[in-house]
């Protein structure tokens, strides 16, 4: 059956009526066509880029030109998913004018279908400028890694009555601004059922348990792509790292044992050509001898 384009209303009438959402991360044009393969709904080129792909310790110093050239490689490999671009630290919270502009670079420059952007109530105000200026946005809410500092490290959010209460009202906040989806990133499952069943636009959880519309995670986690630290909340499907090694130190030993390149991967000349090919070297090598016993050709070089 042909896939068809994955709508915003799609994603909503997934909500109401009680199938999952899928979301998994996207940085480049393979995974990207993967992801798309699969039959995923939305993809999300995430500023976790920066960590996954670009090796930084956090998100923070990802820059809007590497996350468009990010998700311009995603959008020539993706057709059918959403594709969401994450608005990197400082992209948008300077102020309004520098959140539309940067939230249009991902859809004018990059083809992308919304973007995403971290925080609660304080960010509102943003979110409805970009919605007005006519670009669907994803809320983010919970552990917000663009603030890991001022969270004091990445731990689970929402864990007293007082952060429960905050986080409800930024979803609440961020609906009301014309989010058309929240991530709730790292929050305990019963607070992300809750928030999940409270909001009329469906959750993404990532760490935020069984119970939200949806569920997100990054590729790189999903296929065991490093061998550093994965999350708790991340489940590998594939350990891919050590097989690529494998692949790496095979290749290595195939070069130095000189088993590689074999004959199928080596490219031939035809005889007739070779042979002709070695005419004119010889006749070149002849043409050369000739000039270099002309007497008066040294004699003009060194006395004239
Ligand atoms: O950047 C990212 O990958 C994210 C997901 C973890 C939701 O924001």
């Amino acid at each position: 059956m042909e896939r068809k384009k994955v709508t915003l209303p799609e994603i909503q009438r997934k909500k109401e009526m009680g199938e999952p959402l899928t979301m998994l991360t996207a940085y480049d044009v393979n995974i990207a066509r993967a992801v798309d393969q699969a039959g995923i709904d939305m993809i999300l080129v995430g500023d976790s880029y920066g960590m996954v792909v670009l090796g930084y310790d956090t998100t923070v110093p990802v820059t809007m030109d590497q996350m468009i050239t990010a998700a311009q490689a995603v959008a020539r490999g993706a057709k059918n998913p959403l594709l969401i671009g994450d608005l990197p630290f400082l992209a948008y919270q300077v102020n309004a004018e520098e959140a539309i502009r940067n939230a249009g670079r991902f859809i004018k420059e990059a083809n992308m279908d919304a973007v995403k952007l971290e925080g609660g109530r304080e960010i509102a105000p943003t979110v409805r400028a970009i919605t007005n200026a006519g670009i669907a946005v994803m809320g983010h809410v919970g552990l917000t890694p663009q603030s890991v500092s001022k969270l004091g490290g990445w731990r689970t959010q929402g864990t007293t009555a007082d952060a429960a209460h905050k986080l409800l009202d930024d979803a609440l906040a961020l609906q009301d601004a014309g989010a058309f989806a929240i991530v709730l990133e790292k929050v305990p499952e019963r607070l992300a059922e809750f928030v999940t069943q409270r909001l009329q636009i469906p959750t993404i959880g990532i760490g935020a348990g069984a119970h939200c519309d949806g569920q997100v995670l990054v590729a790189n986690d999903v296929l065991g792509l490093f061998d550093r630290f994965v999350p708790k909340f991340a489940k590998q499907y594939a350990k891919l790292y050590p097989l690529i090694v494998e692949a790496f130190s095979a290749y290595k030993r195939e070069v130095d044992t000189r088993a590689f390149p074999a004959a199928e991967h080596s490219f031939g000349i035809k005889d007739v050509e070779w042979e002709a090919f070695m005419k004119t070297l010889e006749q070149e090598r002849e043409t050369r001898t000739t000039n270099s016993f002309d007497p008066t050709a040294d004699n003009e070089r060194i006395y004239g």
